[in-house]
């Protein structure tokens, strides 16, 4: 039975508005917005002042509010507010995926003690419903693999780079005029946002939360002309692309590693701002799930779905973590990766185990070769400050 949802909305910004705007436009769910609370007393608001407060406890000790909607640019103060509004008996939909890929164990733990609910579709692939879809109709042993594009950023600034000749810098700076890249844009082109992501799909994918810290993730700020054109030479697209593999009945593997892609794969032409994903099993072979991974209005629109689930009692049931053997998560097998280096110092960090093929150049050097993932993870912290690119390959 549907029940009256009355919400308590943290942050007004890009999708807080939006979805502001699309709860409006809804008429199949009976939910409306009692208070908002926001960071800054003298920003301009496209509402009345005294629709926000700017006190969380105003939301939080509210009795009237059932639902509370996490939607701010903060992970640590996201934490604090998740963790005592479930503790409050409220339920959340949130769309923070940092805050998510950091306490998702912890929250799991804390939403079944108070017999609440933590909802998050919104927060792995924006308007690409991935994670209902993993938990309720992929909730069998058949899954094999997800591989998906899950930055809008990093793959606008590659697209611009393969379809139309840009430099990535100015490719770069578009993508930051345009609201799609962040001034400070790490997090995005050196693949934190993939992997945050991707900790949260493999919890429900698998069953199985590992912490980020322990996940490789490599991006595309050290891309040069030289990968490019090796690259275009061979073919392939660049794509920065998250995985998770299930190695065997025990095992997975996951990382998030710039690719080189056939234009035989379905992600090769998933372009500009668009996420895509690909879910491979036993017996179904391959599905591909396409769309906008962000911007207010995708966004707004994947957390009023939450908030209609809600409406509805509905909880993310946790089947592979409740009801299946846990499978263990591992970096110790081998991955093809090409490499592409200037100086024999930054080489000697990788110690691959068989080379495949190796061209010697005045500038530049690459090598195509197999690599243990333990290799790269070690190296994580200092992999963006060599003069190195690495892409993974796979025919
Ligand atoms: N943008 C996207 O396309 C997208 C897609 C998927 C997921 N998300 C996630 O959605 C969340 C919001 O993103 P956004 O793009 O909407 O961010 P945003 O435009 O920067 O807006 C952030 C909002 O959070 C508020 N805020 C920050 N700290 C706060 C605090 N301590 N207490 C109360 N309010 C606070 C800000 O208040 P003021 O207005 O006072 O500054 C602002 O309204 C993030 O977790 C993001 O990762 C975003």
């Amino acid at each position: 039975m549907n029940q009256k949802i009355n919400i308590g909305l943290f942050g007004y910004g890009v999708v807080g508005e939006s979805l502001h705007h699309v709860l409006k436009h809804s008429k199949t769910v009976d939910a409306g917005v009692r208070k908002i609370c926001v960071k800054q007393k003298d920003k301009k608001r496209s509402l009345e002042q005294n629709e926000f407060t700017f006190n969380k406890d105003d939301i939080i000790n509210d009795q009237n509010i059932n639902l509370v909607v996490e939607l701010i640019d903060d992970a640590d103060e996201a934490y604090d507010i998740v963790k005592r509004c479930l503790q409050n008996k409220k339920s959340v939909v949130s769309g923070n995926k940092k805050m998510l890929a950091h306490h998702l164990d912890e929250l799991i733990d804390l939403q079944e003690k108070t017999d609440t609910a933590l909802l998050y579709d919104a927060s792995a692939c924006g308007s690409i419903p991935i994670i209902r879809n993993i938990e309720e109709y992929y909730d069998n042993d058949l899954l094999k693999s997800v591989t998906g594009i899950l930055n809008g950023s990093s793959n606008y600034i590659l697209s611009k780079i393969f379809n139309e000749g840009l430099d990535y810098d100015t490719a770069l700076k578009q993508a930051q005029e345009l609201g799609f890249a962040e001034s400070n844009p790490g997090l995005d082109v050196d693949g934190f946002d993939s992997l945050y992501k991707l900790i949260i799909i493999a919890t429900h994918a698998l069953g199985t939360f590992v912490k980020p810290n322990e996940v490789l993730n490599y991006g595309i700020s050290n891309i040069k002309e030289y990968d490019i054109q090796f690259a275009r030479e061979k073919n392939f697209k660049i794509k920065l692309v998250a995985q998770l593999i299930k190695l065997n009945d025990e095992s997975f593997t996951m990382f998030v590693i710039p690719r080189l892609v056939r234009p035989d794969k379905y992600i090769y032409n998933v372009e500009d701002e668009y996420n895509g994903v690909v879910i491979q099993g036993e017996f179904y072979d391959k599905q591909f799930m396409f769309g906008k991974g962000a911007g207010g209005y995708p966004t707004g629109s994947a957390v009023l779905s939450d908030i209609t689930a809600r409406s509805h009692n509905y909880k993310y049931e946790y089947k592979k973590q409740k009801y299946f053997k846990k499978l263990e998560y591992r970096t110790d097998h081998e991955i093809e990766i090409y490499l592409r280096y200037n100086s024999m110092v930054d080489f000697s960090y990788f110690e691959f185990e068989t080379i495949l093929e190796k061209y010697s150049g005045i500038g530049n050097s690459y090598i195509i070769g197999k690599i243990k993932l333990a290799n790269l993870l070690k190296l994580k912290a200092v992999l963006t400050k060599l003069d190195v690119f690495l892409a993974y390959i796979r025919n």
